[in-house]
């Protein structure tokens, strides 16, 4: 393998640019070319690609977005699409291409490599960490602390004014994000769109228990998955009687700099997606199960199926304390 390129698609995510920063690199240090494939798939139909080198990859490990601009491309999905894709490789020498993205952009490279037969490898990248083949995803790290951060501002006029937040939570269809930051700010109730909401036991009996306790101030977390925090929050008023705000987190959550857990997995995985292609290998996706580094056919990844870590769900629910304070 002489030539890559590498590209980001589909939302972007804290740590995009250091995996592209190690993709180049390891690149170089495997004596193959890197070149950056601009605004994701978008950029292969139309040739917007640009050389990497080691000057142009400096500063990138701390840089939130991704300088590779991303997209979402309707035109690659159709075979017309992929046709001019692989026109564009030929012409700019590409043998594989790393895609930095989530299962969207698996499916893309997968069509691709069936179709035209260039090498693929995918990396994930997002912060709704929903990618069935790996327990993380490069992003969810920085946007679980982002997320937590303005929480805890939150939490402090909440506080002052004896008042109920409802925060709605980034992660499309998925709780992972809001699961998780729900725990790590101690929220009073959290609604997960893969957990069945029974509104009485779930925020009602919750905030009761609470305001039993002593406490005047509740923190209700909502995954997007779930619906409008809108209706959420003027349920918890006709149940309650208290007079909630809203605050949706929305894109906050999608930039920033890298943590630093995100800096260390984009920088293995881009280097681990590198070295796949360097050995000749196609159709693969780098991930993590049980801490370690592995990889995955595409096919495989795609058809794996991922729930909520259980086991954090019943720590939640036990710390949250309602079914004790009620006797539920
Ligand atoms: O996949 C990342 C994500 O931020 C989701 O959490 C969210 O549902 C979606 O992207 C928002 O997409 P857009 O940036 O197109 O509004």
């Amino acid at each position: 393998v002489k030539r890559i390129g590498v590209l980001t698609s589909g939302g972007d995510a804290p740590g995009m640019n250091a995996a592209i920063r190690s993709v180049v690199r390891a690149s170089m240090h495997m004596g193959i070319e890197c070149l950056g494939i601009r605004r994701g798939f978008n950029g292969l139909i139309t040739g917007d690609i640009t050389s990497m080198d080691f000057v142009q990859t400096s500063g990138l490990i701390g840089r939130g977005g991704t300088v590779l601009y991303t997209a979402r491309s309707e035109e690659f999905k159709t075979d017309e699409g992929r046709k001019k894709a692989a026109n564009t490789c030929k012409l700019f020498g590409l043998e594989g291409i790393v895609g930095i993205g989530g299962d969207g952009t698996y499916r893309g490279l997968l069509e691709f490599s069936n179709q035209e037969g260039v090498a693929v490898v995918g990396v994930p990248g997002t912060i709704d960490n929903d990618i069935a083949c790996t327990e993380y995803t490069i992003g969810y790290d920085t946007a679980c602390n982002t997320a937590l951060e303005a929480i805890d501002r939150l939490k402090d006029t909440m506080q002052s004014h004896e008042r109920c937040s409802v925060v709605e939570v980034m992660g499309r269809h998925a709780g992972h994000l809001a699961l998780y930051v729900g725990v790590a700010c101690g929220a009073t109730a959290v609604l997960i769109p893969e957990k069945k909401i029974d509104f009485e036991r779930d925020v009602v009996e919750p905030i009761r228990a609470a305001r039993l306790a002593g406490r005047t101030h509740f923190m209700v977390i909502v995954a997007e998955g779930v619906g409008s925090s809108y209706d959420v929050a003027a349920k918890i008023k006709e149940y309650t009687g208290l007079d909630p705000r809203v605050t949706v987190l929305g894109h906050v959550q999608r930039g920033g700099s890298p943590s630093a857990r995100d800096r260390m997995e984009a920088t293995y995985m881009g280097y681990n997606a590198v070295e796949l292609l360097a050995q000749g290998k196609t159709n693969r996706v780098v991930a993590m199960q049980k801490g370690a580094y592995v990889d995955y056919d595409i096919n495989e990844a795609l058809a794996m199926k991922k729930g909520i870590d259980e086991r954090v769900y019943t720590v939640l629910r036990a710390l949250i304390g309602a079914e004790d304070k009620l006797n539920i």
